[in-house]
């Protein structure tokens, strides 16, 4: 990755850090526990990779990085309360959580449960009326409705319902793939969404090469994943390694091994470099993102 390229997305994280620590109560605010947990999740953690595909999106389409906050905040929220409810004790039973303790060993699972559904709530309220977005109503209503079929029982939730029952089943590749789009790459493609809806004159036919970028990325990023819980150790991921095994999960290197898993990464990184055949030097960043994606360490 180039120096620029790198140095973009640091700024893009920093903008978002900065974008949450306004957009979440303040932790002096009643009631004090439930807004302290908010922040502790949200702030300070995690790789921003939803956030950071927002902003490259709008800067590959030439929208200024002050409307894209709210949207920006509202997945990463989406995302935070997703990751909280899917270490409780009831689904994978983690205690680690970006080199942290989890949120119901920090503060208890009730709070934990409740940090989730305020954060998601949190989540549609900035898409309704974020200030610094500048969308019209119907823009608004179509971003509200993306990430609620995103998040939904259709998209992540749905995906989460469908590993829980899976577990200890070997699952066919297009169930694992069916799986797998739902739970992670459903957010990952509305974090796209909502760049591309944030310019409503965009040809639709340039939108719908953007989402087959997000849906390639989306898969791979899953697929990386299940490798990383597998191949990785515990202080690099911040989370526990080896808990999909543990667990009993189907995942991408159980069901193809370690090199299929991979090849089905670099696959995908392919197909996703290729949608953007028709972007310049604009869509750099987003070429960049897709292997970082399978190259990641954490
Ligand atoms: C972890 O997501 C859960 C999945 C959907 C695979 P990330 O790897 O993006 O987690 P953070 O946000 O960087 O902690
Ligand atoms: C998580 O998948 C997907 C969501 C949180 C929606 P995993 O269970 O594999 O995520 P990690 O490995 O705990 O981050
Ligand atoms: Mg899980
Ligand atoms: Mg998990
Ligand atoms: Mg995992």
């Amino acid at each position: 990755m180039s120096n620029a390229l790198k140095d973009y997305l640091i700024i893009s994280q920093q903008r978002v850090e900065k974008a949450l620590d306004t957009r979440l109560p303040a932790n002096t605010t009643l009631p004090k526990r439930l807004h302290d947990a908010m922040r502790y999740s949200t702030l300070d953690g995690g790789k921003r990779m939803r956030p950071m595909l927002t902003y490259s999106v709008g800067k590959a389409l030439g929208l200024e990085p002050e409307l894209l906050d709210g949207a920006a905040c509202a997945v990463e929220m989406i995302h935070v309360y997703s990751l909280i409810h899917d270490d409780l004790p009831a689904m994978d039973d983690d205690d680690l959580r970006r080199g942290k303790a989890t949120s119901h060993i920090q503060y208890d699972e009730a709070t934990a449960i409740l940090t989730g559904d305020a954060l998601q709530a949190l989540a549609f309220q900035l898409l309704a009326n974020d200030k610094t977005m500048q969308a019209s109503a119907e823009t608004r209503i179509k971003m509200i409705t993306a990430l609620a079929k995103a998040s939904g029982s259709q998209g992540m939730v749905g995906g989460q319902a469908i590993d829980l029952e899976s577990v200890g089943k070997t699952l066919s590749l297009p169930e694992l793939e069916n799986m797998h789009i739902h739970k992670t790459g459903a957010l990952i493609r509305v974090a796209v969404q909502l760049a591309t809806l944030s310019k409503p004159d965009l040809d639709p036919n340039v939108a719908a090469k953007l989402d087959h970028y997000a849906k390639c990325i989306g898969l791979s990023f899953q697929v990386k994943d299940d490798i990383l819980d597998e191949e990785s150790d515990t202080a690099t991921l911040g989370k526990t390694q080896g808990k999909d095994q543990h667990n009993d999960k189907p995942t991408y290197p159980a069901l193809l091994g370690l090199a299929g898993a991979k090849q089905k990464a670099q696959d995908l990184h392919e197909q996703a470099v290729a949608s953007l055949a028709d972007f310049g030097e604009e869509a750099d960043i987003l070429r960049a993102l897709s292997l970082y994606i399978i190259q990641r360490s954490h």
